[in-house]
């Protein structure tokens, strides 16, 4: 039932992102769709990630807690499908000027995806009884590499995107990709709020 949830919830994400695209002015289908499917990729992998943080700091959020792993698993799925369908949609000879280009945005994306491959082959019980709770638990955090290296990616892909939209006084909607850094700079905010709470308790 949470897969289906999630997976709902991840649909609805991906509509939304769609919809915001399509009021910005773009029109092909094809590619709002791949777009919006990377974007909710990265939101996906913020909401597992902040979900620690978030039910530390709010009780009436412990319910959430349960989708942390299925925000993360569909998080890898959706940026799965939006790197194949790019490839696909490239062909082979743009995929390969694509693959040795300069900045490696590739090489970060293609990074991020097996950190995030990683992440879900480990997501259950049996490799967290197999790995002892205290390494899962470090392992699991390397989806802040994940992020990290999602945002290297997309933020090399649209940064003159940012400079133009901030040089014209934030004339119009913002990129997504813009709400999508601040996303990932909230999250990674939320962590060190988290981990200075945790050092702080445990002193007292
Ligand atoms: C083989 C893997 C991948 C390839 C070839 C690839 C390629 C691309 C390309 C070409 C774009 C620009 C698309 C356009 O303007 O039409 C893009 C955008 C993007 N990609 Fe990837 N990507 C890959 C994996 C990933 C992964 C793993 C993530 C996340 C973890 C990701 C997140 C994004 C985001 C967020 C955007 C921009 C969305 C926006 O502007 O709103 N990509 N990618």
């Amino acid at each position: 039932m949470l897969w289906i949830k999630s997976g709902l919830f991840s649909v609805i994400l991906i509509g939304v992102y769609w919809g915001y695209l399509f009021i910005q002015g773009s029109e092909n289908v094809g590619r709002n769709l791949n777009i919006a499917t990377a974007g909710v990729g990265i939101i996906l992998i913020c909401l597992s990630l902040v979900l620690s943080g978030i039910t530390y700091f709010f009780d009436f959020a412990d319910r959430f807690i349960v989708y942390r792993k299925y925000f993360g698993v569909w998080g890898f799925f959706t940026s799965l499908f939006h790197g194949l369908y790019t490839l696909q949609r490239m062909g082979a000879q743009r995929a390969t000027s694509y693959i040795l280009s300069a900045p490696p945005v590739f090489l970060y994306a293609v990074a991020a995806l097996l950190v995030l491959l990683m992440l879900t082959i480990i997501s259950n019980t049996t490799a967290a009884r197999m790995l002892g709770n205290v390494w899962w638990r470090r392992l699991l955090r390397l989806g802040y590499v994940a992020l990290l290296l999602g945002t290297l990616h997309f933020g090399l892909l649209r940064i003159d995107r940012w400079k133009t939209y901030l040089d014209s006084g934030f004339d119009g909607l913002p990129p997504s990709s813009l709400i999508l850094a601040l996303l990932v700079f909230a999250t990674f905010g939320l962590r060190i709020l988290l981990e200075l709470a945790l050092r702080i308790a445990k002193k007292t």
